[in-house]
């Protein structure tokens, strides 16, 4: 709708201009009270990454305009960006459900699904979409994203072929191809495509970090060396992947295997768990790892999680990040769901179940969740036991996560062990024990 305020449209174009600070100022000053003035306060905030302010003015909007398309697309944008993809996912619903024919509403929606770590139901409408005959990178990069995450590394690499076939620039597509290509074409391949992603215009600096972290863990310490010198020492930003792959090195087993998949390699991880016993999951959220552990596992899985997000904010996310609003996700015959806090259901579920620790996935993030696991399972794991972590290495608070509660019960509880499994591109790490508290696989 044309502005014909002079203050709104003069803040219109700061805002396309990404002018956000000196927008706000002229709205907060001058601009005449009403809706208009709300949704560009809205985005001017929004542009100047304030995601609360901006749903705080864009709610306003939606109260006075419920069926206002612009408003719902900020409502799910701003959502998104302030790192809540719960409730972005109704707001791009109801907007998918208002403005059926609105142009890539469902690139949108399965963008947001995605997030939402509900990849079928990305498939699904990005399918949808390409059989319509809707075109599109986005929807493309969305499909192959979502077969990335569910594991289906050749689909996610044929949607990355075709991606880069419309257009051979896209970064974001070579990246993400890379880390697919690990399994099935090797690393030389994967190597290959990462550099090519630094190589596209606006490429992420963050691709010459998993470059430089997947040469030190391949070995090819040279090269490695040079990337770093030219990439990473002048842009520290990207040195949390690299330190974290160096931090891994004096541990590397002689089978050390690198995946770009988490469904890979959870299932190598859970073949190398030799210890009879019980197979563990911390931090279950949709049950997409889940759903590999019980397929691979051959007996019966335990998945533990809260299904209310992260217990304290964590990076740039807030507490409750990654909720399901408490749905839980339907599983296999074999997996049994615990729901609650860790330390309420963990204690429980162990004086029921004894006996030693197969395998444990700890995929809750946070240092705190992380420790609460450890100390209750330390009497139970044992030397051939498994322990993968989700988020040990590349977050930039990757020294006081997991990498730390690992660390800190290595040390309190004489843990000799191995890192046999990596994946830079998902940033998880598989721990193989090879001693604990005195006793060893031959002890
Ligand atoms: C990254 S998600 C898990 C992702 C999942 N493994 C998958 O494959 O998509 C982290 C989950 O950990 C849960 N969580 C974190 N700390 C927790 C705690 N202390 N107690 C219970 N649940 C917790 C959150 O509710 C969230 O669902």
């Amino acid at each position: 709708m044309p502005l014909t305020d002079p203050v709104l449209s003069e803040a219109r174009a700061l805002i396309d201009a990404r002018r956000y600070r000196i927008a706000l100022r002229r709205l907060r000053q001058d601009a005449p009270e009403g809706t208009e003035r709300h949704r560009l306060l809205g985005l001017a905030h929004l542009g100047h990454r304030e995601p609360d302010k901006a749903l705080a003015h864009f709610r306003r909007v939606a109260a006075e305009r419920p069926d206002d398309p612009d408003a719902l697309l900020h409502l799910g944008q701003a959502h998104q960006t302030a790192n809540a993809p719960f409730p972005a996912v109704r707001w791009f619903e109801r907007l998918a459900r208002l403005a059926p024919g609105l142009p890539g509403i469902r690139a949108l929606l399965a963008g947001a699904y995605r997030r939402d770590a509900r990849y079928h139901d990305a498939l699904a409408t990005t399918r949808t979409a390409l059989a319509d005959g809707e075109r599109g990178i986005d929807l493309l990069f969305e499909a192959a994203t979502s077969e990335a995450c569910l594991g289906r590394d050749s689909d996610a690499l044929k949607s990355f072929e075709a991606l880069l076939a419309e257009d051979p620039e896209h970064a974001a597509g070579w990246f993400g191809s890379h880390a697919q290509a690990m399994h099935g074409l090797g690393p030389d391949e994967a190597l290959r495509r990462l550099r090519r992603a630094t190589r596209c215009g606006g490429a992420n600096g963050k691709y010459w970090a998993y470059l430089c972290a997947t040469l030190l863990l391949l070995g090819r310490a040279d090269e490695a060396r040079a990337v770093e010198a030219a990439h990473i020492v002048p842009a520290p930003k990207h040195r949390p992947l690299v330190d974290g792959a160096l931090a891994l090195l004096p541990d590397l087993a002689a089978d050390l295997r690198l995946f770009g998949s988490s469904g890979r390699l959870l299932r190598h991880a859970l073949t190398e768990a030799t210890v009879p016993g019980l197979v563990l999951e911390f931090g279950v959220r949709r049950g997409t790892s889940l759903d590999h552990l019980a397929e691979a596992a051959g007996q019966e899985v335990h998945g533990f999680d809260s299904f209310e997000g992260l217990p304290e904010g964590w990076v740039n996310a807030p507490r409750g990040v990654l909720t399901t609003g408490r749905q839980l996700p339907a599983v296999r015959a074999n997996a049994r769901l615990h729901v609650g806090w860790f330390e309420d259901s963990l204690p429980p579920f162990l004086a029921a179940h004894p006996g030693p620790v197969r395998f444990v996935n700890v995929d809750s993030d946070i240092y705190a969740s992380a420790r609460t696991v450890l100390a209750a399972l330390a009497g139970r794991l044992m030397p051939g036991s498994v322990v993968v972590f989700d988020e040990y290495i590349g977050n930039r608070s990757w020294r006081e996560d997991e990498y730390r509660a690992f660390q800190e019960f290595a040390a309190g509880h004489a843990v000799g062990y191995e890192y046999f499994a990596v994946s830079p591109f998902t940033k998880q790490v598989a721990v193989r024990i090879l001693s604990i508290g005195g006793k060893t696989a031959t002890a």
